[in-house]
């Protein structure tokens, strides 16, 4: 059984697609789930622009709840992705050794190695911002799931 985690900062907008779309393309061999670095929306639905935006690619988010990230985390999953690299620094300051630090790897590399892009943070943006986010996040979990599968 294999398990990744998908993070960003609120755990309500990014990680929560990454979630949804990931899971949508691998069996239930996989577990997958999301969390944030930060806690203030712990509990709460994934933002409404995320829902609206899966829903119309066809993906229902709804029964996902936020939570923070926490060092827990680093011997639960296999593979963490964090959206960007303020996400990445703060999820590497919480690992307790090297090994746990190897697990974490910034989502876009997959689509652009090494390039060390972020996922824009589309929480103060346009509502456009959420359908970009949407296909980058679909690209990435394409290559993902595919190395998955080997
Ligand atoms: P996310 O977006 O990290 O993609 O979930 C954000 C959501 C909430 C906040 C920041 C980013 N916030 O400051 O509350």
């Amino acid at each position: 059984m294999t398990k990744i985690l998908m993070v960003c900062l609120g755990n309500i907008c990014r990680s929560p697609l990454a979630e949804g779309i990931l899971r949508s393309k691998l069996s239930d061999k996989f577990i997958v789930d999301s969390a944030g670095t930060g806690g203030w929306h712990a509990g709460e639905l994934p933002d409404k622009r995320s829902i609206e935006i899966a829903k119309k690619k066809g993906l229902d988010i709804t029964s996902q709840r936020a939570r923070k990230f926490t060092t827990k985390d680093f011997s639960e999953f296999d593979l963490i992705y964090a959206m960007d690299n303020s996400n990445l620094k703060d999820i590497l300051q919480l690992a307790p050794n090297e090994n746990a630090k190897k697990k974490v790897h910034l989502i876009l590399n997959e689509i652009h190695p090494n390039e060390n892009k972020d996922v824009p943070d589309p929480y103060y943006g346009l509502n456009d911002g959420f359908e970009k986010v949407y296909n980058m996040l679909d690209e990435c979990c394409d290559v993902i799931a595919k190395k998955m599968m080997i």
